[in-house]
């Protein structure tokens, strides 16, 4: 486990946002976004998988969104960002040369160290995918540094898939058993699974031993994801999910995403299972 509350990287900047250019915007769905973010100078971010940056827009107020995608494709960052409500409404509105501010990388990353060399079991849930991608795409790159990779993703519906086109090529690499399901088949013609992003761990032939599951999704997903994976064998300490809390200064001063005595901005957003489990509302 890491003991690190602020990650691994040395945010930019604590409180004052650095000016970023959106370089390119994409429909992922007609309610999410992909924005491609580019610092000045083409430098890198310098965020690990699991961290989340604050973006502002002058005049306006400010959010917390993961990244999502991996340090490993640098000179850009990329963030999927669901129209929830001011900020994500009026970032839905730019287009690419625009500027936006952005303050982080902020929060305790996924524990690379700690997966190094294990099985990988990652369970995603709608939005969830976006931090999760940051991980997938991680672990791409870094093919020599995991065992067997597993993605399991819940979709609401065949609409609401998020990034269709990379699901697509992870569904059809050696490099990854990747199972996609959606509630309810929707509108479009579906021919593939069908019910909750949970019912397909049961099925899994895994060695409990050697894995490491994360889970990334909407609060519901979580009590139901940890019972399926604890029946498969995986202790809580190799379990690790990313919260969501609301946020304002993202870096443990003003206390809004307070978690009992845990900060979800700087003690997590990632967690180990056991730190968690115990508290009233955490999960
Ligand atoms: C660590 C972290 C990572 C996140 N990553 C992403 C991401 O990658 N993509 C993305 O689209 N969103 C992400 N979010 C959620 C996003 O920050 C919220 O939806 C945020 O409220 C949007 O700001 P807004 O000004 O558009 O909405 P607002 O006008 O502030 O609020 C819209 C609605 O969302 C509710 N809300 C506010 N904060 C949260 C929250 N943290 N969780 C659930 N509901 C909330 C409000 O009560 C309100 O009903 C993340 C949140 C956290 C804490
Ligand atoms: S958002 Fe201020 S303490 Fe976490």
């Amino acid at each position: 486990m890491t003991s690190s509350p602020a990650g691994a990287t040395k945010p930019a900047s604590l409180y004052i946002p650095t000016r970023a250019r959106i370089a390119d915007v994409t429909d992922l769905t007609p309610h999410e976004k992909l924005f491609r973010i580019e610092l000045s100078g083409g430098a890198d971010l310098g965020h690990r998988p699991g961290q989340f940056v604050q973006v502002s827009i002058p005049g306006q107020t400010e959010a917390p969104i993961s990244v999502a995608s991996s340090p490993t494709r640098s000179g850009f960052f990329e963030l999927g960002v669901r129209r929830a409500g001011r900020l994500t409404g009026a970032l839905h509105e730019l287009r690419a040369g625009d500027e936006i501010g952005i303050r982080g990388p902020f929060g305790r990353p996924f524990d690379l160290g700690a997966m190094a060399g294990k099985d990988l079991l990652l369970v995603s849930g709608g939005c969830g995918l976006a931090p999760m991608r940051s991980l997938v795409q991680y672990v791409e790159d870094r093919p020599g540094d995991f065992g067997q990779v597993t993605l399991l993703y819940g979709a609401k519906s065949p609409e609401a898939i998020l990034f269709r086109e990379e699901v697509r090529r992870w569904e059809a690499s050696a490099r990854f058993a990747c199972h996609v399901t959606v509630d309810a088949r929707g509108g479009e013609c579906w021919e593939g699974n069908v019910g909750l992003v949970t019912s397909l761990i049961a099925p899994l032939q895994i060695d409990a031993e050697r894995t490491v599951a994360v889970i990334v999704g909407p609060p519901v997903m979580y009590r139901f994801a940890i019972g399926e994976l604890t029946k498969k064998g995986i202790k809580p300490e190799s379990i690790a999910l990313s919260l969501e809390r609301t946020m304002r200064c993202g870096v443990g001063k003003c206390g809004h995403c307070a978690i009992e005595h845990l900060y979800c901005c700087t003690d997590g957003p990632v967690f180990w299972l056991p730190e968690v489990a115990d508290i009233p509302g955490a999960l």
